[in-house]
């Protein structure tokens, strides 16, 4: 009997056991290591994240930012969140010069982007290359939970696929990878992502910043009552 393929590599069954027996922490998130980790922490300290400010990474896999965030913040101002704490325990132990910068405490399972037992004290929050894989209206839901439990976040970015407007089926990107409206990787269109943005509570400012695989940076402005 042919098992049905799940819709995103991370919902395969084993899937996180599998390859963190053969040693893959580095290849589950997709590669391209020091790249992709040096990009998100220019990011933020672009965007004036400073060692006091208290970083919140959704989607953190095997902590690729983690393991250049934590040496730079203030111990114990490294959040993170993914649906596999296992992987992100893995990066603990295999990517952090200092793991005991890093409290076990700080690494949170969450499938659900609901947060749990992250205090209310972020400032900054990046979700990269993870929505790619997620359908519209998980990613719309998430944008508003985080939204509305982190009053106190100043900035945060998140990562996407777009497609043209009025695209029909498969999009291929600027470096190659198609992406889909119905599965993964999903793509939207510019004027979807800023309708589901806008209303979670943000202000959608897209960059044009290139990043891997083609994807492309939006700031999610937290609009609040009053401001
Ligand atoms: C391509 S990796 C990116 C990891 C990390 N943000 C980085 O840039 O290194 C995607 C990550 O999303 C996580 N993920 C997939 N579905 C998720 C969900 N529903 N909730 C939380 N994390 C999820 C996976 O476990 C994986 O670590």
């Amino acid at each position: 009997m042919t098992r049905a393929r799940p819709a995103s590599p991370y919902l395969a069954p084993d899937f996180y056991d599998r390859a963190l027996a053969e040693g893959r922490h580095r290849a589950i998130v997709g590669g391209r290591w020091d790249e992709t980790g040096r990009l998100q922490m220019d990011i933020l300290r672009d965007a004036g994240l400073r060692p006091d400010h208290h970083l919140l990474d959704i989607g953190a896999g095997a902590l690729r930012l983690g393991c250049r965030a934590v040496p730079y913040l203030d111990p114990g101002h490294y959040w993170a969140t993914d649906a596999s704490r296992a992987l992100m325990l893995r990066g603990r132990e295999a990517e952090l010069p200092d793991p005991a910068r890093l409290p076990e405490d700080r690494l949170i399972e969450d499938a659900g982007f609901d947060l749990p037992g992250v205090p209310g004290c972020i400032t900054h929050a990046i979700c990269f290359a993870v929505f790619t894989h997620l359908p519209r209206d998980v990613v719309a839901g998430a944008l508003r939970r985080i939204h509305d439990r982190q009053p106190g976040l100043e900035r945060f970015f998140f990562t996407l696929f777009l497609a043209p407007d009025g695209a029909e089926g498969a999009v291929r990107q600027p470096d190659g990878v198609v992406t889909h409206l119905d599965r993964p990787p999903y793509h939207l269109t510019r004027e979807d992502a800023a309708r589901l943005t806008r209303a979670a509570g943000f202000e959608p400012v897209f960059s044009d910043r290139m990043l891997p695989r083609g994807q492309v940076l939006i700031e999610a402005v937290p609009v609040r009552s009053g401001s």
